[in-house]
């Protein structure tokens, strides 16, 4: 049992909800290779949440009477308190969550307990309690993407002006505002939100009431439950309820590409943070040293985040595996849906409360930056373009500048060095004014077109990104 779990009952054999047609007791290691107790107690309140709604339909529709409906209520509510206090007598023989809950309401009110299971089978109510898991968690991990993206933007704010090399297979390309680096990865999580909200509609949806397969003979009202566990609508096919885990595989999908953004970024820092680029510093609280070498300060945070990713990725080919080939509809082996879906929650929910404060720290090298910004082989493409606007065609005007770098190539000189007579040997459309094109910070200012890197397009940006979080945040 996991370090946060209560107590437990030393084993002696309990009776089992579905024991009535069975000879033999479950042989130990069985018990011991079934449970899911250990990782599915996280879901006690929705599952409480979930048999309270349940019960209250069940009394809506007469098939208890308001007098069991309150007894039922009450014993879950206080099976809930002493969960909460770690006072809960877990019984791993009992497999799960969901039949420990009901076991300990039955010890606790005596035969009215029993009705709560009425019409329902742990196959839709295995569903109900991930969904509203998930539901819940997905909010939480928005908002902490919300709050990663609320400190990048003020980073590029206060860091707006800072010039870096723009790469291209790892090769300096063209100068851009580290602004606007950082606006990137604004948008790569801001996609990632819309991913979750979308993975979020799919997951909102009641699936209780469609019984252990094909729904139920007793006149239940499935919508009185998705109202009173306020989903919007509910699953239509009672057959592919409990088959159903497409909501998990969407929710480690949009796991796995976050991972990819935060991994990616991690990278990014640790590049950075080599004395070869020093273009970072990362905050020594987000550092480790080495036991050997003293003067080691290793980026151990960004690598740790970069290697969790794969364990994300592994969740969603382990459950994109284990769905390949299963009949319809529920299968045991749908029981290892949760410890990926967990973990990957968990493992998102750990980078973000070591990524979001990393930044909040992290100090620059603006000089190292520009130095390495200041290579002027990466204005090449302006030189190319100043050619087109005097109605060279682009790839003639790209033969030509690419002559004029192999020039400077071999005589080991800088474009800036070239006389006009010079350029002009390359083409007759060069004047005086290809020395403005020679400014890094004109370079840069002349990116205007739309998403360009100009330093009024990433205010702009930054404009709209405060916006979508300040709308985000209203909503
Ligand atoms: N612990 C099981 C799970 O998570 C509950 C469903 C069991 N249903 C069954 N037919 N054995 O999937």
């Amino acid at each position: 049992m996991s370090s946060n779990s209560q107590k437990s009952t030393s084993h002696q054999p309990v009776e089992k909800p579905w024991s009535g047609r069975f000879q033999e007791s479950t042989h130990r290691a069985v018990e011991s290779f079934t449970l899911s107790l250990t990782y599915d107690q996280r879901l006690f309140s929705f599952d409480i949440q979930g048999s309270i709604a349940h019960c209250r339909m069940l009394e809506q529709v007469g098939l208890i009477t308001s007098e069991e409906s309150q007894q039922i209520q009450q014993g879950l509510l206080e099976i809930k308190a002493e969960i909460e206090e770690g006072k809960f007598p877990f019984r791993p023989e009992l497999e799960d969550i969901h039949m420990n809950i009901e076991s300990r309401l039955i010890e606790k009110i005596g035969p009215t307990g029993g009705k709560l299971h009425t019409a329902r089978s742990r196959n839709d109510q295995v569903l109900l309690d991930l969904r509203l898991y998930l539901r819940e968690e997905i909010k939480y991990l928005i908002k902490a993407v919300s709050s990663l993206q609320t400190t990048l933007v003020a980073k590029a704010e206060e860091w707006l002006g800072v010039i870096m090399p723009g790469y291209t297979h790892l090769q300096r390309a063209q100068p851009v505002l580290f602004s606007h680096h950082l606006l990137a990865y604004f948008e790569m999580f801001q996609r990632d939100k819309e991913r979750l909200w979308d993975c979020w509609r799919r997951a909102n949806v009641c699936p209780l009431g469609a019984g252990a397969l094909a729904g139920s003979t007793l006149p239940i009202d499935r919508q009185i439950v998705a109202k009173l566990l306020d989903f919007p609508s509910i699953t239509r096919n009672s057959l592919d309820t409990v088959s159903d885990r497409d909501f998990c595989l969407e929710f480690l999908s949009c796991a796995s590409i976050m991972a990819m953004h935060f991994s990616r970024m991690s990278e990014e820092l640790i590049l950075w943070s080599t004395a070869e680029f020093s273009f970072v510093d990362l905050p020594d609280a987000f550092c480790t040293g080495s036991s050997l070498m003293p003067q080691k300060k290793n980026p151990d945070v960004p690598e740790l985040i970069r290697g969790k990713t794969g364990r994300i990725y592994g969740h969603l080919m382990g459950l994109l595996t284990l769905l390949k080939s299963l009949p319809l509809t529920y299968n045991r082996d749908l029981q290892e849906d949760k410890e990926a879906v967990f973990d990957a929650v968990d493992t998102l929910k750990a980078i973000f409360s070591v990524i979001t404060p990393l930044w909040e720290k992290l100090s620059i090298r603006p000089q190292v930056m520009h130095q390495a910004a200041s290579d002027e082989m990466m204005l090449a493409t302006d030189l190319a373009d100043y050619l087109v606007r005097r109605g060279v065609s682009f790839r003639e005007a790209h033969r030509i500048i690419g002559q004029a770098v192999a020039y400077c190539l071999r005589q080991k000189r800088k474009f800036s060095e070239l006389s006009l007579a010079e350029w002009q040997e390359f083409s007759p459309h060069f004047s005086q004014d290809v020395a403005s094109v020679l400014s890094l910070q004109e370079s840069i200012e002349a990116k205007k077109s739309l998403g360009g890197t100009a330093t009024s397009r990433v205010r702009e940006a930054l404009e709209q990104a405060r916006k979508v979080l300040q709308d985000e945040e209203s909503n």
